[in-house]
């Protein structure tokens, strides 16, 4: 049941992106991770480099639990200007620190000269402490305009999201909090502020996300859109979802080289903490969400996110053949991209051991149904109302489903446990179906 062409651990436990950064013609991505096993604990920060997006060679941990103190999520920079004193270009992570007894957690800071394969934890950590039992996930970003590092954080269990700012990434001012009037659920995680093209004009805007550990529609990826000037994010927008399934949580984003990179690109953990521990055990947990380049799209009522795949991953697939589902049952391998373009569709797959995945289009609506008879618990239904035209993507792999539709305005992210090599694929309606190259 491995996915063949989304990243996920050679073993053990991963969930959050963490430390997304590129140096030396190098992508990074950091991870929640626990060396030890498949369950969740002992967070530290596994590691991968890729040269492309698409293909992923992992790394040994970088950042180990040490001290009773767990290594949280949080992001990297490389500090070319030396702010900090560990030296031009030193790549510099600001994590969490969280006591294993559930009592603390503060932000650190930790150096690497060496490309990310090991850190030097700064000897005065914390850099940023309220005495708190939830306070974690700082994303960090250097603001030009203002010359100065901003740091967006979490007081988790108020449901509240503070920026704060930084000449040298060790001592910080508290400067705003984010507005977060009207945001559904409970238990802010992980959050993202951005600034992204708006679509067809030279025009930016900036982007809130936060997830919502309980009670929010989909994942719990919520956004809205604004501007920030340095110091005040002003939104403009209502809150929205990023994605309508249950599974794309945690996502931040590379944002820099910007002549290597013409928009953000974020990635998600496609997991979910309340459905993790009833996945049976199969050596290794969780996987993430292939990369999706970020913009903005100006509607009248606002603006919505566009996700769009990365063109390297898009890259892995080979021409399209046409399936017109009516007539009968075909073996579809299990990582294939498909397509639908236009009107209604509903196929099912199925596989040898009573698990299924039913996904259709009935006017503008989108549905998916996981059934899965070995495990109940993972028995779901996602549905989605496309807010824009243009074909449905669906992109399978063994483990997971991620639509994207409404020309990257509607997305739905869900983990499967389709078994076998190969699914049952009936329905009606014609869709087109991509595979995987045997180069890819
Ligand atoms: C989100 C999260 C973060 C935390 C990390 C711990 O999935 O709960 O808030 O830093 O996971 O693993």
């Amino acid at each position: 049941m491995r996915p063949r062409y989304h990243y996920a651990p050679a073993v053990n436990w991963l969930s959050d992106p963490n430390g997304l950064v590129w140096q030396d013609g190098a992508w990074h991505m950091f991870y929640q991770y626990n060396p030890f096993g498949e369950e969740w604990g002992h967070m530290s920060w596994g590691h991968a480099v890729s040269s492309d997006l698409a293909h992923w060679r992992e790394l040994p941990v970088a950042l180990a639990e040490e001290n009773q103190t767990m290594i949280f999520s949080g992001s990297a920079v490389i500090d070319h200007a030396d702010s900090a004193g560990f030296g031009h270009g030193a790549m510099i992570a600001i994590y969490t620190g969280a006591r294993t007894d559930r009592l603390h957690q503060f932000q650190c800071i930790a150096a690497s000269t060496d490309q990310g394969r090991t850190f030097t934890k700064y000897s005065a950590n914390p850099v940023l402490d309220r005495k708190m039992e939830d306070f974690r996930d700082p994303n960090v970003f250097w603001h030009e305009p203002t010359q100065r590092w901003i740091m967006t954080v979490v007081l988790s269990d108020e449901n509240r999201a503070l920026i704060y700012g930084s000449g040298d990434l060790k001592s910080w001012e508290e400067l705003s909090e984010i507005p977060t009037d009207g945001a559904p659920g409970h238990l802010w995680e992980c959050p993202f502020l951005v600034e992204l093209p708006i679509e067809g004009s030279a025009e930016t805007r900036w982007l809130f996300k936060v997830d919502v550990l309980s009670g929010a529609p989909g994942s719990g990826a919520l956004y809205r859109a604004g501007s920030f000037d340095g110091i005040r994010f002003k939104a403009e927008s209502a809150w929205q979802v990023a994605d309508y399934g249950d599974e794309f949580y945690a996502a931040i984003g590379w944002t820099e080289p910007r002549d290597r990179l013409d928009r953000p690109t974020w990635i998600g953990w496609m997991g979910n903490h309340a459905v993790q521990k009833h996945l049976p055990l199969q050596g290794w947990r969780g996987a993430m969400s292939l990369p999706r380049r970020l913009s903005l799209r100006r509607r009248e009522d606002g603006f919505v996110l566009v996700q769009s795949i990365e063109p390297s991953c898009r890259a892995l697939f080979g021409g399209a053949e046409k399936i017109e589902l009516d007539h009968g049952c075909f073996p579809l391998p299990g990582c294939a991209m498909l397509t639908a373009d236009a009107g209604e569709w509903s196929f099912t797959l199925s596989d040898d051991a009573g698990r299924f995945l039913a996904c259709s289009r009935k006017a503008s609506r989108i549905e998916v149904v996981r059934k899965d008879a070995l495990t109940p618990q993972l028995d779901r239904k996602c549905e989605m109302e496309l807010t824009g035209d243009g074909p449905v993507e669906i992109w399978l792999d063994h483990g997971s489903i991620e639509i994207i539709a409404g020309a990257g305005a509607d997305c739905l992210t869900l983990q499967h446990r389709l078994a076998g090599e190969a699914w049952a694929l009936r329905g009606s309606g014609t869709l087109s179906a991509r595979y995987l190259a045997a180069s890819a």
